[in-house]
């Protein structure tokens, strides 16, 4: 598939739905310069309860699809698929390749200070104990909780409801005491309000975007980069590609800011290798 007008220097962001969002803001204030193509797999999420097998499948299409557009870089913005994907798509792709994993650790060991930390994530990344390898690596004490629910409360639009308060202080029942805590998953930097509630404001919630951003920025842009922090998007084109529901992904997205940007529904099969060829090239440009 190509793009009209063609991708400039364009940056590839995916997750399983709009979690990753939190990761492209960031992206986008580092490189405001840069066009970016995020593809949220709604249509699969979550990821976080499939076998690992086969987030590595979709991982795999997705990152094949977006090379495919000729970008220069691709950033795995789900932990879910950094967990258990990236080793073997750094291996597969042209380009350099990211995951938010050792950003998060790193983040991490910036805001600790008694040097115990908790993270939080889809079963998948807790279980692959990605996290805990990495956080003991540094001599830092680790509680890890898988918190399944969260996910769907944020793909459902319900980030900040008394219903997301009551699953968070179910899983974050049984934590011993801790400094920080890692939003292990893309989508709980949405839940951000109710979970610093719930941990109280001595905790410093971490997540892996900002550093993210900053180790992209570096590699990608080196010392030519713009000034960090700069708040306003420059002239970067975004392009999304939904899998699922585009009305849905917009309405969820609304509680980070909206999709700024066009927006392309994209069959599922566009990504599958066996069915590629058709499907991408019926996937429709719907600009916004
Ligand atoms: N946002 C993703 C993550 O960071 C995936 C969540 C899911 O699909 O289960 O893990």
């Amino acid at each position: 598939m190509t793009l009209q007008p063609p991708l400039r220097r364009a940056i590839g962001v995916f997750d399983s739905g709009v979690g990753g969002l939190t990761v492209l803001e960031a992206l986008r204030r580092r490189m405001p310069h840069r066009d970016f193509v995020y593809l949220g797999d709604t249509a699969r999420v979550p990821y976080g309860r499939k076998p690992p097998e086969m987030v590595v499948d979709f991982a795999n299409g997705i990152a094949e699809f977006l090379c495919g557009l000729g970008v220069e870089g691709l950033v795995v913005a789900c932990n879910t698929a950094s967990a258990v994907a990236l080793p073997g798509l750094a291996e597969r792709c042209p380009v350099p390749v990211w995951g938010v994993i050792d950003p998060g650790v790193e983040a991490a060991t910036r805001a600790t200070r008694g040097g115990t930390v908790g993270v939080i994530g889809t079963k998948a990344t807790i279980g692959s104990g990605a996290y805990q390898r990495r956080l003991q690596a540094h001599g830092l004490e680790t509680w890890a909780q898988a918190c399944p629910m969260l996910v769907h409360v944020v793909e459902e639009g319900l980030a900040d409801s008394s219903e997301a308060e009551i699953l968070v202080r179910h899983y974050l029942d049984g934590r011993p005491e801790i400094d920080a805590l890692i939003l292990g998953c893309t989508h709980y930097p949405l839940l951000r309000g109710v979970l610093q509630r719930v941990v109280g404001d001595a905790v410093t919630l971490v997540d892996s975007a900002e550093v993210t951003a900053e180790t992209v920025s570096a590699a990608m842009d080196g010392a030519a980069r713009p000034k960090a922090g700069t708040d306003a998007h420059g002239a970067g084109r975004v392009v999304h590609f939904v899998t699922g529901d585009p009305a849905a992904f917009a309405h969820t997205a609304r509680v980070i800011g909206g999709v700024d940007g066009e927006m392309v529904p994209l069959p599922v099969t566009a990504l599958d290798r066996r069915t590629r060829g058709t499907a991408a090239s019926t996937a429709r440009m719907d600009s916004r």
